[in-house]
């Protein structure tokens, strides 16, 4: 008889760059172009206060890299003996190889599969539940899952309705091999249909950029589609798992607005005081945005060893998903 095996995390990490923007900072930065924005409006409408961008040279793979590292020292494991890498991205370094390669090559961790996730703002939740499959089947041992973006470099700063949006980080766990879980359900889903809702629709071709190279979005369908599928996935990984929304500790959606993250936990009859928001300080960081509230929230003391943590991703594509776990 073979015994049950299940993935939990072992630790937590996240990096943000150093370069801090409030919302007067970014609207100094429009007005210098003649577009009219203000901490009143973007907090309103949004939540968002700050958010952080790289500097020159800084790409997805070091913050990635930074968060692994933490990672791993929260995990108290050595990069030897990670048998996976993972990283959700929409912002890699290069069209290829892929950002998880280059973060293997900078933690010197040669030998291990890696890969990378596109599923845009759900990625992480994408890559966890793979990450999930692949030890519960006995292929990985350890994986290393990142969320790591760049958006600074794909905004339009004459567009203000997304530019004041998005900011750049990292969040990564150490999942590994456990008798006992750890993660408890997940689901994934996409609709394709929704494509041009948010996207960035440039490409690369023949030694040139073709197309827009920056970020397009019709936000308030974003926000109509968001809030729905992240009521229904929420009880659906709940269902799976036998468990209720009386039993959830902590729900981490998506940091897209605070609106969305308010509504879902309206929708879901969970307490305010039960939603971890971190969208004021880091604004949108997409696939990055999940793994970096769950890691400010263990290091903070709010989410502790033994709670159930409701994660929950939507984005573009149009995808969505969630993942049920107990730390
Ligand atoms: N500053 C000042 N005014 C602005 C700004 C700005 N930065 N942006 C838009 N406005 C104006 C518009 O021009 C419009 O003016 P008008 O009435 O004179 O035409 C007015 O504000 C209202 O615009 P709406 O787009 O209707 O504003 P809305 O209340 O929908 O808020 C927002 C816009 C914040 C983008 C909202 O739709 C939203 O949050 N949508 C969800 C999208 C999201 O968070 N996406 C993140 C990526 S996807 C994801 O992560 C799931």
């Amino acid at each position: 008889m073979t015994s049950a095996r299940y993935s939990r995390i072992a630790g937590t990490g996240s990096y943000l760059p150093p370069r801090r923007l409030t919302n007067d900072d970014i609207a100094a930065q429009l007005a210098r172009d003649g577009i009219e924005t203000s901490d009143t409006w973007i907090v309103e409408r949004t939540g968002i206060r700050a958010r952080h961008f790289v500097a020159d040279g800084v790409n997805c793979s070091d913050l990635a890299v930074a968060a692994a590292r933490a990672a791993l020292e929260a995990a108290d494991c050595d990069v030897a003996s990670v048998d996976l890498i993972i990283v959700a991205t929409s912002t890699p370094d290069m069209v290829f190889p892929s950002t998880a390669c280059l973060v293997q090559q900078k933690l010197g961790a040669a030998g291990c599969a890696a890969f990378d996730v596109q599923a845009v703002c759900s990625g992480f939740v994408y890559a966890l539940s793979v990450a999930d499959s692949m030890i519960r089947t006995g292929t990985a041992q350890r994986a290393l899952v990142i969320g790591a973006e760049v958006f600074s470099r794909i905004l339009d700063f004459k567009d203000r309705t997304t530019c004041v949006l998005f900011g750049d980080g990292a969040g990564a766990v150490v999942l590994e091999a456990s008798r006992s879980p750890g993660l408890l359900s997940s689901e994934l889903h996409a609709d394709g249909r929704h494509v041009d809702i948010l996207c960035v629709p440039g490409t690369v071709s023949g030694g040139q950029v073709l197309g827009d190279p920056l970020l397009k979005m019709d936000g308030p369908a974003v926000f109509k589609l968001a809030v729905g599928v992240l009521e229904d996935v929420a009880r659906s990984v709940l269902d799976k798992a036998g468990r209720t929304t009386g039993d959830v500790d902590w729900l981490i959606p998506h940091q897209a607005n605070i609106r969305i993250l308010q509504s879902t936990a309206k929708r879901l009859k969970l307490p305010f005081d039960k939603l971890v928001v971190t969208v004021d300080e880091h604004g949108n960081t997409s696939a990055a945005s999940i793994p970096l509230a769950l890691d400010v929230s263990i290091r903070s003391g709010k989410i502790a060893r033994g709670d159930t943590v409701l994660l929950e991703g939507v984005g573009g594509g149009f995808t969505w998903g969630a993942v049920l776990l107990d730390f």
